[in-house]
């Protein structure tokens, strides 16, 4: 069975899957074998693989909501396993370090990414001497090229993440221009009385964890004054997304600015409402 009718099967059925390609056949033997045989299968899988299988498959399965599969994220998958990548964007080469084994979604390209770095390249917001933040940077892509395009940048991630981000950063970016780069960092909804507002906050696919949504929210109003534009790329995977837009949506203006139809990303552009408007 293809990969297409898989899709089909589970669609039928309320929802949609994602599996890693080992699993997809084993994945419909789990309706006829039993769940220990399953485990065993996921087991053997290396590691990030069997951890992002079995904690899908286990969230997913607890939710009574299904992960949906398509075909990007396989090809997603064995993108991940290039220790690196490479851009071009504001006439710059930008190599990329990717871990995925050692530090899994922090550490590789997510497209949205790549589509909130062709937005900025395209004019979509003007950077030039603004305070820009980026949020859940991962490796830096999206706030270095904010950088290569005139803004004073503050790249942040989880603690975990700042080696491998700060090496990411500075392998790239051009010594004039790392006066104007900080990499710091900052964990959502904590130790934010160390930052003021900023012009410009920048965020690709980091709305992805129901468990982080309050505290996502709680630091974009922080961040943020009435003159602060916020940017999230993202690909609305599932409802829980269209959740957190709603949640943003009590205190922020939000409007879609952009949809990239091959990668599946959408941006989204937003301000805060001003007293009046509530
Ligand atoms: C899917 S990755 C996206 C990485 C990068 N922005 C990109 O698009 O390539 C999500 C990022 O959010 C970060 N993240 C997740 N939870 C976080 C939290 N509570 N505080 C700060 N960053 C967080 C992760 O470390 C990771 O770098």
């Amino acid at each position: 069975m293809h990969s297409g009718s898989l899709q089909a099967l589970w669609v039928g059925a309320g929802g949609t899957v994602m599996l890693h390609p080992q699993l997809s056949v084993h994945f419909l033997k789990l309706f006829f074998l039993n769940i220990a045989q399953f485990l065993n299968i996921v087991r053997t899988l290396p590691g990030p693989a069997k951890k992002m299988t079995s904690m899908s498959l286990l969230y997913e399965f607890t939710k009574m909501a299904l992960v949906p599969y398509d075909g990007q994220v396989l090809s997603g998958l064995k993108r991940f396993h290039n220790s690196s990548t490479t851009y071009t964007f504001s006439n710059h080469t930008i190599r990329i370090k990717q871990d995925w084994k050692e530090l899994g979604v922090a550490a590789v390209v997510w497209d949205a990414a790549v589509v909130l770095c062709m937005y900025l390249e395209a004019g979509g917001v003007n950077l030039q001497g603004r305070s820009v933040i980026e949020l859940g940077a991962g490796t830096g892509l999206v706030g270095i090229v904010a950088a290569l395009l005139g803004g004073d940048v503050t790249v942040t991630d989880r603690d975990m993440a700042m080696e491998f981000l700060k090496s990411n950063v500075y392998d790239n970016l051009p010594k004039e221009l790392e006066h104007r780069m900080s990499v710091k960092p900052l964990n959502w909804g904590v130790g934010l009385e160390n930052y003021s507002p900023f012009d410009v906050i920048l965020g690709a696919d980091i709305i992805y964890l129901e468990e982080t949504f309050q505290d996502l929210l709680k630091t974009l109003i922080h961040l943020s004054s009435e003159h602060t534009v916020i940017l999230l790329s993202c690909r609305l995977r599932y409802q829980r997304d269209h959740n957190f837009l709603d949640m943003m949506r009590k205190h922020f203006t939000v409007d879609q600015v952009h949809y990239d139809k091959n990668l599946d990303v959408y941006i989204f552009k937003a301000w805060k409402r001003l007293r009046e408007e509530f």
